[in-house]
């Protein structure tokens, strides 16, 4: 199968499963919608029952066992801090070694190496590979690389250029779920995004997986020129899901404030721009903290962060802030997630519950 004919064939879901899994658990992990809703329930009781063995002296060393002998490499080539330190700490925490390449010049792609030959390559002394890169499709032509040769290791994006981010998806629907855990889950629950709708790969990527749970409508409060494109509203008109667009944060909130369940901030994605472009939110796009009275007080304040200016400092003693949470939940979902590619999470939800976890 062509690259071309490879990416293609990811829009059709039986496809998609056959492409991405192996008997039955997830293996490449490129897109956020690639997950079910049992698969999301699944991750989510995993990364619960690794969070609890992890303070437990009989489940600690035996989630240093899980990954043992095993290599991962994270493949780096867009800055971060917390995807890369939490795939560093998620790896050691099940035993496994990971290594960090973040500076791709001083890799043979600096000579012209193919995508294809460089991954084979790694292949040959890793056993997972985790990738973060500015092209949409470095990770997809990795996966698709890897499928067909001899030694198929695993490929998850850590950032796919402006389209995808399937890990913050999952660690952020994880949160969402703890927040909502005595409210219904997170079903008929509405949530207000604010951003650049078009180019931010968290919001994209976790708006799609909503899509799995029962949504009506979502509101979006994003810049004219950054609105969400076709590829971002097409799934949410087929399931008949209204996405409402306002002009401000302040629109946003006169119109649906007290209705909110959740507000999903991020900054404006100004890497895009050029180098000379200077990072920050204008103040359409802030959540100032005047808004505060016309929310309600269990309204969850989420943002995959690193912010700007957008989420001012005061609204860390709202009761609905779980901005640090969610960095910590990211170690907690990408252990579940390396986990069940290892195969080993049926075993580790199962001796946390013999433990009474
Ligand atoms: N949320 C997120 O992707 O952060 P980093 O860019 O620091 O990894």
């Amino acid at each position: 199968m062509e690259f071309e004919a490879f990416q293609s064939s990811l829009a059709d879901p039986a496809a998609r499963r056959s492409l991405l899994f192996r008997d039955g658990l997830p293996f490449h992990v490129l897109l956020a919608h690639q997950f079910e809703r049992p698969d999301l329930e699944a991750l989510c009781d995993t990364a619960t029952a690794i969070r609890r063995l992890d303070r437990h002296d009989e489940g600690r060393p035996f989630l240093r066992g899980v990954l043992a002998e095993r290599r991962i490499l994270n493949l780096f080539a867009q800055p971060s801090t917390r995807t890369n330190e939490s795939f560093v700490a998620a790896g050691e925490k099940l035993g496994a070694s990971v290594r960090v390449v973040s500076d791709l010049r001083t890799s043979s792609f600096e000579k012209g190496e193919t995508v294809e030959d460089s991954v084979r390559v790694l292949s040959s002394f890793y056993d997972m590979l985790v990738t973060r890169h500015h092209d949409d499709d470095f990770a997809a032509r990795a996966a698709w690389t890897l499928s067909r040769s001899r030694r198929p290791i695993p490929v998850i994006s850590a950032g796919s250029g402006r389209s995808e981010h399937p890990t913050q998806a999952l660690l952020d629907v994880y949160t969402l779920r703890h927040s909502f855990a005595g409210r219904g889950g997170i079903d008929r629950k509405r949530l207000l995004f604010v951003g650049d709708i078009a180019r931010n790969r968290a919001i994209r990527s976790l708006a799609t997986l909503l899509l799995r749970f029962e949504i009506d409508r979502i509101d979006v409060a994003c810049p004219k020129e950054h609105e969400p494109d076709r590829t971002f509203l097409r799934p949410f008109e087929e399931r008949g899901v209204t996405v409402a667009l306002h002009a401000s944060v302040a629109d946003a909130i006169r119109a649906v404030g007290r209705e909110l369940d959740a507000i999903y901030i991020t900054r404006l994605q100004r890497e895009w721009d050029g180098p000379d472009v200077k990072p920050g939110t204008p103040e359409p796009f802030v959540l100032d903290v005047r808004h505060r009275s016309a929310i309600r007080d269990d309204c969850v304040i989420l943002h995959p962060l690193p912010r700007i200016n957008e989420l001012p400092d005061a609204w860390e003693d709202h009761p609905g802030f779980v901005v640090w949470r969610q960095v910590r939940n990211g170690m907690w979902m990408r252990a579940a997630l390396l986990a069940t590619i290892g195969g080993a999470a049926d075993e580790i939800v199962a001796l946390a519950g013999r433990l009474g976890l």
